[in-house]
């Protein structure tokens, strides 16, 4: 259970129609693998979303019940501001259009499986989110430093939101199901399903940008996913141990500070940050 009430921040994002898709300005590659699992989002989120909307029909613990709803809001919230940001993409990468085609048909065979399958690929996907949401949090310098601050704000509102609602799909789980194995396989293959579905958008992009066979632009891009696969890597052994639950893992300080500055902003602004500050504090810039 999350103990304190997880809040829904019904946030418009807004982006300029002119937004560079290579959004931070020295990462064209890490830029497309964001762009890439943004496309996913709304895809995968309105997947979560039926998933556990049929699965709280049979939860009858209230803070479960109240967990989920609040997660069903937030990724709610999420994919409709990845919608936003993906059309924009898809202005300079009409191609894109053609993947989220893919994906689409992906889910749609993914909901015909069982409950039960689709509750372990929710927890699991729910569980490699953590892996990356620490390594966005603690390299944001790196990762977000003089990008563009629309898109940094919101993936790294995005991963705040991850962090609250940690626990929600892996509770329902174990509520409902709680099998060992069926987690296993369901934090592996949601974990690799995603992966793989960011990939065809980010080939796609470096393919009209000429970048996909060019060695250097591919070395880069190793770079990056082997940085990727070594932060995400450990969130995702850890959560295979038999007596894991997501709340013993302990959330970075900045989830917490970016919530009690979003409290104090004036209602209906969108917490932009400075990403010109190489600390990325979190404090939302005018
Ligand atoms: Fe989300
Ligand atoms: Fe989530």
């Amino acid at each position: 259970m999350s103990g304190t009430a997880i809040l829904v921040r019904r946030i418009p994002f807004a982006f300029d129609e002119k937004i560079d898709p290579a959004w931070h300005p020295r990462r064209r590659e890490w830029s497309h693998m964001v762009n890439g699992a943004s496309l996913a989002m709304p895809y995968l989120e309105p997947f979560l979303i039926r998933t556990v909307t049929e699965a709280l029909k049979l939860v009858s613990k209230p803070d479960l019940k109240a967990d989920v709803q609040a997660f069903i809001g937030q990724e709610g919230v999420h994919f409709q501001n990845h919608r936003r940001y993906n059309e924009i993409l898809k202005q300079s990468y009409p191609e894109l259009a053609d993947v989220e085609g893919a994906l689409e048909a992906d889910y749609r065979r993914f909901q015909q499986r069982s409950l039960r399958w689709r509750l372990a690929y929710t927890a699991g996907f729910e569980t490699m989110t953590m892996g990356i949401t620490e390594w966005l949090i603690h390299q944001r310098s790196i990762l977000f430093g003089n990008a563009d601050r629309s898109v940094s704000s919101l993936v790294l509102w995005h991963m705040v939101e991850e962090t609250e609602h940690k626990n929600v799909a892996f509770d329902l789980y174990q509520n409902l199901c709680g099998d060992y194995w069926p987690r296993v396989w369901g934090t592996l293959f949601g974990a690799w399903h995603v992966a793989m579905a960011s990939r065809k958008g980010y080939k796609r992009m470096l393919e009209r940008d000429g970048l996909w066979r060019n060695w250097r632009s591919r070395l880069r891009l190793y770079a990056m996913i082997g940085r990727f696969a070594w932060h995400a890597s450990p969130a995702i052994l850890r959560s295979l141990l038999p007596g894991y639950h997501p709340a013993g893992v302990t959330d970075p300080d900045w989830v917490a500070r970016w919530a009690d500055a979003y409290a104090g902003l004036p209602q209906g602004d969108i917490p932009l940050l400075d990403t010109s500050d190489p600390e990325i504090p979190a404090r939302f810039a005018a």
